[in-house]
């Protein structure tokens, strides 16, 4: 057998491949990409790229220690059999801020609003919507602790999701608090759980210690039925002042503009670099425990890789995930389309003739040829299985006359253009 991708990663498909599922379309991928870039850059998010490995600290403090990704899930980098403690990055915010405190974008104006996409890298247990290489569009904010700055953030999640056309989405709500509240609550839940600490599983043991609020994120049956038996009490309940007044503001603009969300009271992110506003998009179609995105406030995130503090907020979204949401509510959006007009020579003296006449064409539109002289029969099925518009097929006549006959594959009809109006022709069909 020829070899074979890794386990939880995906071709990208172009359309028509015989194994051709929504979540692997090439053309779906650039879709919800378009999608979301034009949303984002309406709203002045300007695009910003990083590099796909980085320094494995980066990784440990600012998405932290305690969380699955950094102790379970992290690609480490190899090379000459040796590894320079580098990583494949799992997540793009670290790297945004990273980049931010790097090249001083400080001192362009504030709020700075980034955008970028592209794969991510978890070594997760594979199954539907969970991979190993994913992707993201991703969305940072840096220099503002305005909730104005958090509706904002939420209202464009949500305004992918309309332009997209899925009707199946919930924004779930919350807040993880000041670093105070937090110390708080984890208190709470050591007392909680010290008593039944024998029942956790041992990475929850673990978790007792490093950070309890991680044990609400569990994935194992028995520290989730230990969680719902103790009753513990949401981390909403012990938000301080200032950072109840934050989310009720962050709740009254998503209010006012319209924006549905559900509070989730114990709202748990798989990274530690939260506080304040926390927020999911879940879709039905893709499972409960499969958010289509996610994100949050991370004022604390800067400093606590080195730089001055910065207030942050973003979210990114799982494109896989969106693909699967559009493919559960039956959404049919056109593949690639193909090319305007197709070209092809009926002998082997016009060949290097029509492939001449299509580059001129590429100016103005998308033309294609056929590399070998083709009957007028088969030029015109070659053109119909490329999707074309347009065909036209060179003889002596035509290049003695200086002239195309070209055809509409839709009507039939036929019309003949001098070959210095073909891109005239193109610009208006
Ligand atoms: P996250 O919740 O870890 O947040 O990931 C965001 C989204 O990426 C998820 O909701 C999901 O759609 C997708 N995703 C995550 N893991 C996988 C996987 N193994 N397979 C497929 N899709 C996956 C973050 O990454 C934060 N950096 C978001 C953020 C930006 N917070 C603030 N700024």
């Amino acid at each position: 057998m020829a070899l074979q991708r890794p386990k939880g990663t995906q071709d990208h498909l172009p359309d028509g491949s015989p194994k051709l599922t929504r979540d692997v379309q090439a053309s779906a991928f650039t879709h919800v990409q378009d999608t979301a870039r034009r949303v984002l850059e309406r709203a002045g998010a300007q695009f910003i790229d990083t590099p796909l490995f980085e320094e494995a600290e980066l990784v440990r403090r600012g998405v932290g220690g305690s969380t699955d990704i950094v102790r379970k899930e992290m690609f480490t980098v190899y090379y000459f059999g040796d590894h320079g403690g580098y990583v494949l990055r799992p997540e793009g915010t670290a790297s945004i801020v990273r980049a931010y405190l790097q090249n001083g974008l400080k001192q362009l104006p504030a709020p700075l609003k980034l955008w970028t996409h592209g794969p991510m890298f978890r070594a997760e247990n594979v199954q539907k919507g969970r991979l190993r290489q994913f992707h993201q569009v991703d969305y940072e904010v840096l220099g503002s602790t305005d909730p104005l700055v958090d509706a904002e953030a939420i209202w464009l999640m949500w305004e992918v999701v309309r332009e997209l056309g899925l009707t199946g989405v919930r924004v779930k709500l919350g807040s993880i608090g000041d670093p105070t509240d937090r110390e708080a609550y984890n208190a709470y839940l050591r007392d909680l759980f010290k008593p039944h600490e024998g029942r956790l599983s041992g990475d929850s043991q673990d978790r007792l210690i490093r950070n309890p609020m991680r044990i609400l994120d569990s994935k194992s049956e028995g520290d989730q039925a230990l969680i719902r038996e103790l009753g513990v009490r949401p981390m909403l309940d012990f938000l301080g002042e200032e950072a109840r007044a934050h989310f009720e503001m962050v709740q009254g603009y998503l209010r006012d503009w319209g924006v549905p969300f559900d509070i989730d009271p114990s709202i748990v992110r798989g990274l530690d670099y939260y506080r304040r506003t926390a927020w999911e998009l879940h879709h039905e179609g893709v499972g409960a425990k499969s958010a289509l995105g996610g994100g949050g406030r991370y004022d604390g995130l800067a400093a606590q890789l080195g730089g001055p503090e910065v207030p942050g907020i973003g979210w990114a979204f799982g494109i896989e995930r969106l693909l699967l949401a559009l493919e559960a509510e039956g959404m049919a959006f056109p593949g690639a389309e193909g090319p305007l007009l197709f070209l092809a020579a009926m002998d082997e003296e016009n060949v290097g003739l029509a492939a001449r006449v299509a580059l001129q064409g590429r100016r103005v539109a998308r033309v294609e040829f056929a590399y070998r002289a083709l009957k007028p029969g088969n030029a015109f099925r070659e053109a119909d299985r490329r999707h074309a518009r347009y065909a036209a097929v060179i003889g002596s006549d035509e290049a003695a006359r200086g002239v195309l006959n070209i055809k509409n594959l839709n009507s039939g009809e036929g019309r003949e253009v001098p070959l210095a109006e073909l891109n005239a022709f193109l610009e208006q069909a």
